[in-house]
């Protein structure tokens, strides 16, 4: 798939789509690239975290414990922070979960949300969830070599995606930065989480009728075409 492709705006109303996958999975990478089509907003609810706790907000403040650890933030305090985001206006067309739910609990709350008056008035589009699977030396790769713009958000890797000219953002110019939680002592924890608390959702969702695979190992344009196609394709009743 092209560039023009990837981003050429489609005018239906797209609804709830989750993004499921381990650390490094290609999410976040994904769901830039996706948001450009359906014109609906990237929730992420790392970057959120990580701007609380760069502004030493209150929630910040309890969240960096966990993060810098690699655990997952306690279920309350990251449902309260969503329920706050997903009632902007840019979500009335859809929006992207990226990185939510990631417990069973977390999941049950949204199911619960999305049900309720205020969402069903706004679109009664049920979620696609779609799951990038990925194995476990390739996601070693990709966050070890994972470099970020702090200024535009791009994200880029020195082995798979580099930028331009070393250490400097294509876009902006800006000096690229290593996330906090990419060390390898961190990586290991966070994949520990993922394989305890966030595994047990691919069930969860597949029960539902709901969960939609994409080989998420190959070059990143080609899981942006089958992302499309599991979003397009899905069945949303
Ligand atoms: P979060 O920020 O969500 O991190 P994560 O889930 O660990 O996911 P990543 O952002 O590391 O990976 P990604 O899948 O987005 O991959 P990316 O596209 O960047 O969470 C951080 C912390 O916040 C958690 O540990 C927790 O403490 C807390 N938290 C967040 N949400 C929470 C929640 N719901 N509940 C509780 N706590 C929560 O790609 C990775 C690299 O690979 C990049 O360098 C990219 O260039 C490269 N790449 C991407 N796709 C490809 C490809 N196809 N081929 C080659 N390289 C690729």
């Amino acid at each position: 798939m092209d560039q023009k492709t990837a981003t050429t705006a489609v005018k239906t109303k797209i609804g709830p789509v989750i993004f499921l996958g381990a650390p490094g999975a290609g999410k976040g990478t994904q769901a830039k690239l996706i948001m450009q089509r359906y014109g609906i907003p990237q929730i992420s609810t790392g970057d959120l975290l990580r701007d609380n706790v760069s502004r030493g907000t209150e929630l910040g403040k309890q969240a960096k414990a966990f993060m810098d650890k690699g655990e997952l933030v306690p279920d309350q305090l990251v449902c309260d922070m969503v329920a706050v985001r997903l009632r902007d206006a840019d979500c009335d067309p859809g929006f992207i979960l990226d990185g939510f739910p990631r417990t069973v609990g977390q999941a049950e709350w949204l199911d619960g949300l999305l049900k309720g008056d205020f969402f069903q008035k706004r679109c009664s589009l049920p979620p696609v969830v779609v799951n990038f699977r990925v194995s476990y030396n390739q996601l070693l790769r990709r966050l070890t070599g994972r470099r970020t713009c702090p200024a535009c958000g791009r994200i880029y890797n020195v082995h798979f995606q580099p930028p331009r000219v070393a250490d400097a953002c294509d876009v902006d110019g800006s000096k690229l930065v290593t996330r906090k939680d990419d060390s390898e002592e961190v990586i290991a924890e966070r994949l520990k989480a993922y394989e305890r608390q966030t595994l047990p959702l691919i069930d969860y969702y597949r029960r539902q009728g709901r969960l939609r695979e994409v080989d998420g190992e190959r070059a990143p344009e080609q899981v942006t075409a089958e992302a499309f196609q599991a979003i397009e394709n899905a069945d949303r009743v």
